[in-house]
């Protein structure tokens, strides 16, 4: 099974202007390579700048969060369904949407599902905190992660496409951040673990499914996720506001 490589840069709240939003876009654009899925989620009020710079161009734009609900009145939130006229997919479930906006594992199962049936790609993110992983106890915390979701999907995915739009980010939180990413071979053992729940729990062919790496990874560092077995890619924090860093991330998946 040849999953595709996929590179994508998480911008989370950053930058602060339109300007430099647009400007980091270009550069990004212009370093993207050809061999490598490249994207970028910028934040939710420039998408619109953001997809009007990469138009032309093979870069994919994904957004941050996403609403678990269809439409109404929620109140500063955003539908899947407006995104679809900017974006190719979204993230689901980053750790800092759990830490700082509530996000537990059955409302992140509601956002999956809104966004698969609204055509975008989602890309769930999970990941052990560093208790958790101290404990050595990161198989059960991503099994769990994986409940809701999986139970969602196999009452939703009915003919079973949905889960051609589905990406899983595996983001260990102690090392986002941090300037500690975790190894290569903890990562391997990562997505073994999560293949092996998406078939058991949820019936679902794990070799299909593209796992991305999150957490401080680097342009230096990337090689070792590139050469990870099972890691098809990274999602990126901050060395993804560096067009330079990020395309030198991005040539390692190449
Ligand atoms: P850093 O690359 O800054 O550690 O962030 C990773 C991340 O959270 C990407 O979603």
């Amino acid at each position: 099974m040849t999953r595709p490589r996929i590179v994508i840069g998480n911008w989370k709240m950053n930058p602060l202007t339109p300007a430099a939003a647009t400007t980091l876009a270009t550069a990004v654009a212009r370093e993207a390579g050809r061999v490598v899925r490249v994207g970028v989620a910028p934040p939710a009020l420039f998408i619109p700048v953001v997809a009007e710079v990469l138009r032309e161009t093979r870069v994919g734009i994904y957004a941050q969060d996403v609403s678990a609900e269809e439409k109404g009145a929620f109140t500063g939130q955003i539908a899947a369904t407006m995104l679809t006229s900017y974006v190719n997919g979204t993230l689901v479930g980053h750790s800092e949407a759990r830490r700082y906006l509530g996000d537990d594992d059955e409302r992140v199962a509601k956002k999956l599902i809104q966004v698969l049936r609204a055509g975008l790609e989602a890309v769930l993110c999970i990941g052990e905190r560093e208790d958790e992983f101290d404990a050595g106890a990161t198989e059960d915390v991503l099994a769990a992660q994986l409940g809701a979701p999986l139970h969602a999907l196999s009452e939703s995915d009915r003919d079973g496409r949905m889960t051609e739009r589905f990406v899983i980010a595996y983001e260990p939180v102690w090392a986002i951040g941090t300037g500690r990413p975790a190894t290569g071979e903890h990562a391997t053992a990562a997505t073994k673990t999560i293949r092996r729940v998406l078939e058991e729990d949820g019936g679902i062919d794990g070799d299909a499914i593209p796992i991305l790496y999150g957490g401080s990874v680097t342009a230096s560092g990337a090689i070792e996720f590139a050469k990870a077995e099972g890691i098809d890619g990274a999602l990126v924090g901050g060395a993804s506001l560096k067009a330079e860093e990020f395309a030198g991330i991005v040539r390692a998946f190449a």
